[in-house]
């Protein structure tokens, strides 16, 4: 390239020859532009046996001419020794001592110097032509930004804009359109012999933001105060997925068991994403489309959350998918007592949910299965064993209503509602069974019962059942029963029992009774005869008892006379003597005390009672028997017995017997 003609290779060889040549040092090619200048540093050496350099020629744009072994050209610079002759016309200079120095300096250059320059040098013995590149623009040179391989985030990096442009003469400035705090700014002038370029270094750490946006070096220019050129480069700043999201697709609100999309959004990658990772239910998957569909979505699903990645991954915060549900977990709570509920106290219990969405919720309560009252709470001033039962709370949102576990309350208290029941009723005949049953209402059971008589004598029985079998005349009576729990004790009223005479005794004691009646009627006969004036005879109405025990009687509480008068014949025992004295009462077997009457008694007493309609009918006369202090059946210390009461059993009828009266009574035949 620096040996063009013929001549200088013939030199170039006589320079190897002798290992001596003419060496330069300076760039390459300059640049510049019209109405800017160009410094050539430059330096040179003269080969060693050469004598001093004696004329020195700068052209432009040169030829060399075959015909003339010449060169030829426009010569911008000459100069010869003894150095007075010289071509200078003023723009151009060759600086330097015409020695090793060969800056050249062109001020102001032109478009027309476009092209290249050729130095001459020529001395006693050697001539060389030296070519150095002028690239002179029309407009300015625009500068070059050159970028490291690869930007980062975070990671500093430096940017150089190059112009490959320095000139004392000519004043210069690159700037960035990046302005931000945290960038460094270095301007660097090189010119040298190698290099000629202005450099501006922008040291920063890029953040994502800056990927894709553009960054100018401009060319500003003192000489115009304008800014004549600039470049501009798209940023590529690598990073990972940014403002990455977890996007729930699903239009409306979410229900406990609908089928819900994700999507995973981001808003920046470089380079672009390639998969997406979920986390959902603690769980990690990955999947390519960046989409997670959830079939029936369970109200307590956890956060979820996704990545997006390129070679970097980057979780978005998690999600919560906000299912609607019906309340859960309803339980019933006994907020007061704390143990054993006892009748009369005051109890609280309440109704809690652990979770519901929405929140808004409406308790109520329901009593084995009927709606009792709405509220979080239910409450009983004083509870009573009635209200003891299966309880069930319900909590409901917009979305459903939940029920709570029944809850059994139980009441507990102290025995209650006492009574005695007699089977198989209370009026019993004697010899039968009789079992007295002492009921009662009590929670914890009952663990002892007492019974106790008519005089509130303790039976020492602690059953719940008190067995009369047989039962006897003697049972009669008013009973009543205690009973007793961990709370307390009650008494029951007292229950009366009855217990009838049978038939068997009845026939007996009515046939003694005859035989007492015949003898009476004889011996008051004769009193009657003996005595007339003895006639008041006492009213038998009120309750007489035989206290002497000498007699068996039947008491009624009204005399019936009016049969007596219509049939007196009718009477089986019949004393005309004494009609005033005499009064009939009616006797009723009660209905399934089953008894035939014996032939004998049957016999003896034939006779139809005052109802004569009534075959079951048995009637009984009774004789009042004036007082007579001698008779050997009346007993002096008794003045309100007035008399001998006899009874007389006038029929004894077959068949069922009708229900008993309350009116009549049996007493005791005392012997
Ligand atoms: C120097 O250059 C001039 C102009 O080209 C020329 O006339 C002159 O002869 C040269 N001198 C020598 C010694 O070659
Ligand atoms: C340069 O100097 C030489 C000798 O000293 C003289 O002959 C010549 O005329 C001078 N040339 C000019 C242009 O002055
Ligand atoms: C060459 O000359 C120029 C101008 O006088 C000067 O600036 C430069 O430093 C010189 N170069 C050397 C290598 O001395
Ligand atoms: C001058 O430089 C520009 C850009 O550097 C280039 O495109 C052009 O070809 C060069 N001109 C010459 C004559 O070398
Ligand atoms: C600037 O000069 C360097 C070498 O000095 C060269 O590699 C580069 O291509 C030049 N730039 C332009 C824009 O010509
Ligand atoms: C970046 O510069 C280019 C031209 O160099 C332009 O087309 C583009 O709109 C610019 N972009 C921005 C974000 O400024
Ligand atoms: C996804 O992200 C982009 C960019 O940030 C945004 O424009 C778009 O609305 C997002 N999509 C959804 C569904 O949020
Ligand atoms: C009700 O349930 C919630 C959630 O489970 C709990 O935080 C709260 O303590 C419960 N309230 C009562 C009174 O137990
Ligand atoms: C909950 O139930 C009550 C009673 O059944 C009803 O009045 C109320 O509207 C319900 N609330 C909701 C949110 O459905």
């Amino acid at each position: 390239m620096h040996l063009l003609g013929p001549s200088l290779l013939l030199l170039e060889y006589l320079a190897f020859s002798d290992s001596s040549e003419w060496k330069f040092e300076r760039p390459h090619t300059l640049y510049s532009w019209d109405g800017a200048c160009v410094w050539i540093p430059c330096k040179y050496k003269i080969p060693r046996f050469s004598e001093a350099l004696e004329n020195l020629t700068l052209y432009r744009n040169y030829e060399y001419d075959d015909a003339t072994k010449n060169f030829k050209g426009s010569i911008l610079y000459e100069d010869r020794k003894p150095w007075n002759y010289t071509f200078h016309p003023k723009r151009v200079q060759v600086l330097g001592d015409r020695s090793s120095n060969c800056t050249i300096f062109i001020n102001p250059v032109l478009e027309q110097d476009n092209g290249h320059l050729g130095l001459r040098l020529i001395t006693k013995t050697d001539r060389w032509m030296e070519k150095i590149d002028l690239n002179v623009s029309k407009t300015p040179l625009s500068p070059h930004i050159q970028l490291p391989p690869e930007i980062r985030e975070s990671q500093e990096v430096t940017l150089t804009c190059l112009l490959n442009f320095s000139c004392p003469g000519y004043q210069i400035q690159l700037q960035w359109s990046l302005e931000e705090p945290g960038i460094t700014l270095t301007t660097l002038t090189t010119l040298t012999t190698k290099t000629v370029s202005t450099q501006s270094k922008l040291t920063f750490q890029p953040h994502w933001t800056h990927h894709g946006r553009n960054l100018t070096c401009q060319l500003w220019d003192h000489n115009a105060e304008r800014i004549v050129s600039e470049e501009t480069v798209l940023l590529d700043v690598k990073h990972a997925p940014k403002e990455v999201t977890t996007v729930i697709q699903n239009p409306t609100r979410i229900r406990e068991g609908d089928t819900v999309t994700l999507s995973c959004n981001y808003s920046s990658s470089n380079p672009r994403v390639t998969r997406y990772e979920w986390d959902f239910q603690g769980f990690r998957r990955e999947n390519s489309p960046g989409m997670l569909i959830i079939q029936k979505v369970a109200w307590d699903t956890m956060p979820i959350t996704c990545a997006a990645c390129n070679q970097w991954c980057s979780w978005a915060p998690s999600v919560n998918l906000d299912v609607q549900h019906a309340p859960k977990d309803v339980r019933i709570l006994q907020i007061s007592p704390s143990s054993e509920i006892h009748s009369g106290y005051r109890v609280l219990l309440g109704c809690n949910f652990s979770s519901s969405r929405p929140r808004d919720v409406h308790f109520f309560w329901k009593k084995n299965g009927i709606f009792l009252k709405e509220g979080k709470e239910l409450g009983f001033d004083s509870i009573s064993p009635e209200d003891a039962g299966s309880y069930n709370c319900f909590v409901n949102n917009s979305i459903g209503q939940t029920m709570s576990e029944a809850r059994m309350l139980r009441v507990l208290y102290a025995p209650r509602k006492l009574r005695v029941a007699i089977s198989p009723k209370d009026q019993v005949m004697e010899g039968k069974k009789a079992v007295l049953t002492c009921e009662s209402d009590a929670n914890p059971p009952i663990f002892q019962y007492t019974w106790f008589d008519w005089n509130n004598q303790n039976l020492h029985h602690y059953d719940q059942m008190l067995r009369l079998d047989p039962v006897k005349i003697q049972h009669s009576g008013a009973y009543w029963c205690e009973a007793a729990n961990q709370l307390g004790r009650a008494q029951s009223p007292p229950s009366t029992l009855t217990v009838y005479y049978s038939p068997e005794t009845i026939g007996r004691r009515v046939a003694v009774g005859v035989g007492f009646c015949l003898a009476t009627l004889l011996l008051a006969f004769w009193g009657v005869k003996l005595q007339r004036s003895w006639k008041r005879i006492r009213s038998q109405q009120g309750l007489q008892e035989s206290s002497s025990g000498q007699s068996f009687f039947v008491r009624k509480q009204k005399v019936r006379r009016a049969p007596l008068s219509e049939d007196p014949h009718s009477l089986g025992c019949y004393n005309p003597v004494m009609e005033d004295a005499i009064s009939y009462a009616t006797l009723r077997f009660p209905v399934g005390e089953t008894d035939t009457p014996r032939p004998g008694d049957a016999g003896t007493l034939e006779t139809e009672g005052p109802s004569p309609n009534r075959d079951d009918t048995v009637t009984y006369s009774v004789l009042q028997k004036r007082r007579v202090g001698d008779y050997e059946n009346v007993l002096p210390d008794s003045p309100e017995d007035e008399g001998i009461h006899y009874s007389e059993l006038v029929h004894l009828g077959v068949g069922e017997r009708p229900l008993a009266q309350d009116a009549v009574e049996y007493v005791t035949l005392k012997h």
